[in-house]
């Protein structure tokens, strides 16, 4: 590789901008570290004509992404436009084709296409560097590929969405609505103004997608994994829980059980005194159980230009010391595809809160229900809102089949009794 290397940044956003300036500011430590004089040889974005805070020279300029990726004077392409598909994957997949090293903090563009980038880098003899696509600047890939290498990782699991989990610690702090916090959050730039792929629990289930892949050297999972989003959780189930000990989080959570591998995302009940109950706002939290380590910790942004930036340039500077690594840890003919653990057989406890109408009889009713899909209640707390003529029935129960308590809902559902369908929150152990 030459002693001057030269960059190309496609996508000069929020994340593109940012990283564009702590680039340019960090030459002489990159150079330190690396050996290598970086250049920021061409930029490109969609709109040539915007607007922007930070002034390009013309001629850095390029308006087709594609005509970088048969530059002569192009080494590595930084993707930074983000979606799974249209130009951010042309890009890439073109950038590879031409031996151009590739950095990209596109997680969706990753979980989805994450095997044929991989395999294509690993043909064309050039590096695909992701570390910002999960938990922003906390640095988990990097410790899974490099930092852990030697263990046999049995579960990783964390918080990987700052969004979701800035509105379930702010709702438990404040008191205050779901729809308030959210709007509150899209003020303070922590939400998007569509959030639904924050909320509905896509966004922390394409980043398990891929730290799964790499923590059990296997591909990334074609099919949808158990993914369940804090959209239908109100103040009422943030009390109640905290009332019986408990905090809720959006867990995202990857374990092989028996050779078979369990991917999910869902809000969990955790001990409210657990080390993952109080990482609270934005930040991000990763734990990674292995042998002969034990248990790993990394918390941190997991999100924002900074953060990002970070874990950009850490890309960055891994390409610059040289050495052509796997993406994934290993080679794509070594990635197996692992079969799924049915989620249907797994065992858990879970709070339930179900709303009904104030009416003799309903709580007999309910807790026949529980008995005839062989669920056993561990506590049971009923309170009446007699103006309203309903009541809240919370209910904590030992442990079950998943498939018993997805019968049981659907067995509450046919009730007239019911006011509303019940939210059912499973209780993490962690
Ligand atoms: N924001 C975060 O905190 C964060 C954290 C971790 C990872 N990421 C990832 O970083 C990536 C960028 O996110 P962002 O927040 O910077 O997004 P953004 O602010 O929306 O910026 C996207 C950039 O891509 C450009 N673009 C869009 N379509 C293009 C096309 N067809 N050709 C060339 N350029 C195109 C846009 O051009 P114009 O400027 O002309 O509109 C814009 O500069 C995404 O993959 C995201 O998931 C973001």
């Amino acid at each position: 590789m030459p002693k001057k290397i030269n960059i190309a940044i496609v996508g000069f956003g929020n994340i593109g901008s940012f990283f564009y300036k702590t680039l340019e500011k960090n030459k002489k430590s990159i150079a330190l570290k690396t050996g290598k004089d970086i250049f920021i040889k061409y930029i490109s974005a969609k709109q040539l004509n915007k607007k922007r805070i930070i002034k390009i020279p013309k001629p850095k300029w390029i308006k087709n992404p594609l005509e970088l990726t048969t530059k002569n004077d192009v080494d590595i392409i930084v993707e930074l436009i983000g979606g799974s598909d249209g130009m951010a994957k042309k890009l890439i997949f073109a950038a590879l084709k031409n031996k151009k090293h590739v950095i990209t903090a596109n997680k969706s563009l990753m979980s989805k296409h994450g095997d044929m980038l991989a395999l294509l880098a690993e043909r064309n003899n050039v590096n695909l560097e992701y570390e910002a696509s999960v938990a922003g600047g906390v640095p988990v890939i990097r410790l899974i590929k490099e930092g852990l290498i030697s263990n046999k990782i049995k579960k990783i699991y964390g918080i990987l969405n700052g969004t979701t989990n800035f509105i379930l610690s702010s709702m438990e702090e404040t008191g205050k609505s779901f729809v308030e916090i959210l709007d509150y959050a899209k003020k303070l730039g922590f939400a998007e103004s569509n959030p639904i792929s924050d909320l509905n629990g896509s966004d922390a289930a394409a980043k398990i997608k891929i730290l799964s892949s790499l923590a059990f050297n296997k591909k990334i999972s074609e099919k949808k994994i158990l993914t369940e989003g804090i959209q239908h959780l109100n103040q009422e189930d943030i009390d109640h829980a905290k009332n019986l000990g408990y905090k809720i989080k959006l867990l995202a959570v990857s374990e092989t059980i028996n050779g078979k591998l369990m991917e999910r995302v869902h809000p969990c009940l955790v001990d409210k005194n657990s080390y993952i109950a109080n990482i609270n706002s934005v930040l991000n939290a990763i734990i990674v159980d292995g042998y002969p380590i034990g248990r790993t910790v990394l918390q941190g942004e997991g999100a924002g230009p900074g953060a990002t930036s970070s874990a950009l340039i850490s890309d960055l500077c891994s390409i610059l010391r040289g050495n052509i690594k796997y993406p994934f840890g290993v080679s794509h003919a070594m990635r197996k595809t692992t079969k799924s653990f049915n989620i249907l057989k797994r065992y858990c406890s879970s709070y339930l809160r179900v709303e009904v109408k104030d009416q003799h009889g309903v709580l007999s009713s309910i807790t026949k229900i529980f008995a005839k899909n062989k669920i056993s209640i561990k506590n049971l707390i009923q309170i009446p809102d007699k103006k309203k003529k309903k009541a809240s029935i919370i209910i904590i129960t030992h442990k079950t089949l998943e498939l018993h308590y997805n019968k049981l809902i659907k067995n509450l559902n046919k009730n007239k009794f019911l006011i509303k369908k019940p939210t059912f929150i499973r209780i993490e152990k962690v």
